[in-house]
């Protein structure tokens, strides 16, 4: 049984793992950045990169400790090489390919949506490949068809912004505050979602895409009347997004060979409204559903450490001169989507 150490580095979470390829989670530590990035409603990438290079040591540390284990324990290591905020991705990056160097153990470059991709597996024993995924993150919206480790069919993408964004927009908009996601289904919980129209952009278009600018655009708008109450504006707006996944979700499980399981994954995955809809989805269409934990579906490094278990399992390992990607497609033959905002 293999050991791996998965280091996490990509956006505003530093966080480290120590994962057994039995699936057993031998210790997991992260460090938010929220304060850091509060004052500037949004995350700033070299505020970002320096506290990862702050961070990242001290939860290496704290990881092998809660494990009770040292680095002659680890059987490889495994971090973040991107997509994502390129100063952070180079800090964790750099830190595994140093250990990886001092220890001689082997390096496991990750592209992080396919941590994503792969993390309900880490909990789901029995989930088999193909499956399809529903990615829904702060910088992606996709729906992919997972065959296996390395090798995904893109089936869907977002044609403007992702829907972690369009979350992150309407809260500040709605002065939520920040992170966007869980401020707005905190907010909706106490809104009418029938109280504001507001559009489903795509809806019913004979192309398998996504679309959420429109939707943050309306988001905008309405909130300028000064006609509707903060809370319903947020759950109308989260009945849209809700409306308009399941929408072209079903687009796309229309025109394909039916698969056993539908999962859902990224940081939006933690929406309820949106986990009830895809549970209820994957019922009416004889799909097992999976979803990952809460703390499972948001930036994690034990879905580094997997998808680091999964690779060394099926004799992936990179070279130390591995260079940090700022965009990294899962499926590099996807053919372009239209759109000028287009998220590979
Ligand atoms: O996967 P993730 O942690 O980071 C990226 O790889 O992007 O996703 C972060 C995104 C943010 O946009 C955040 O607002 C959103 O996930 N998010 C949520 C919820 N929790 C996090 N969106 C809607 N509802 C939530 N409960
Ligand atoms: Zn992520």
């Amino acid at each position: 049984m293999a050991i791996i150490l998965g280091l996490e580095s990509s956006c505003d979470e530093t966080a480290a793992a120590i994962v057994r390829s039995d699936r057993t989670i031998l210790a997991h530590a992260l460090a938010g950045q929220e304060d850091h990035h509060r004052a500037f409603g949004g995350v700033v990438p070299e505020i970002a990169a320096r506290a990862h290079a702050e961070l990242m040591t001290p939860l290496v540390q704290a990881a092998l400790a809660d494990a009770g284990m040292t680095l002659d324990d680890i059987d490889a290591i495994a971090a973040t090489a991107g997509p994502g905020l390129i100063g952070g991705v180079m800090v964790g990056l750099v830190t595994a390919k140093a250990l990886a160097m001092a220890t001689g153990k082997p390096l496991i470059a990750v592209n992080h949506l396919e941590g994503h991709a792969l993390s309900p597996r880490l909990v789901d024993a029995d989930l088999a490949f193909p499956y399809l995924l529903l990615l829904v993150s702060g910088g992606h919206c996709q729906l992919l068809r997972v065959n296996g480790v390395g090798d995904y069919n893109r089936l869907a993408t977002t044609i403007d912004d992702a829907v972690g964004e369009a979350f992150d927009k309407t809260a500040k908009i709605l002065g939520l505050g920040f992170p966007g996601g869980p401020a707005v289904e905190r907010a909706a919980a106490n809104g009418n979602a029938g109280a504001v129209p507001l559009p489903r952009p795509l809806k019913g278009a004979d192309e398998p895409h996504f679309s959420f600018a429109g939707l943050k655009s309306a988001v905008l708008r309405a909130h300028e009347t000064g006609q509707y109450r903060v809370e319903d504006i947020a759950a109308s707006f989260q009945q849209a997004v809700v409306d308009c996944l399941l929408d072209r979700l079903r687009y796309s499980v229309d025109r394909m060979e039916s698969l056993p399981a539908l999962v859902v994954a990224g940081g939006v995955a933690a929406n309820e409204a949106i986990r009830t809809m895809l549970a209820d989805f994957a019922t009416a269409r004889g799909m097992r559903f999976v979803a990952p934990p809460l703390w499972l579906c948001t930036d994690n490094g034990a879905m580094i450490a997997w998808a680091g278990a999964e690779r060394f399992a099926a004799g992936l390992t990179d070279g130390l001169d591995f260079v940090a990607r700022p965009r990294w497609p899962l499926d590099p033959n996807a053919a372009p989507a239209r759109g000028a905002g287009v998220k590979a």
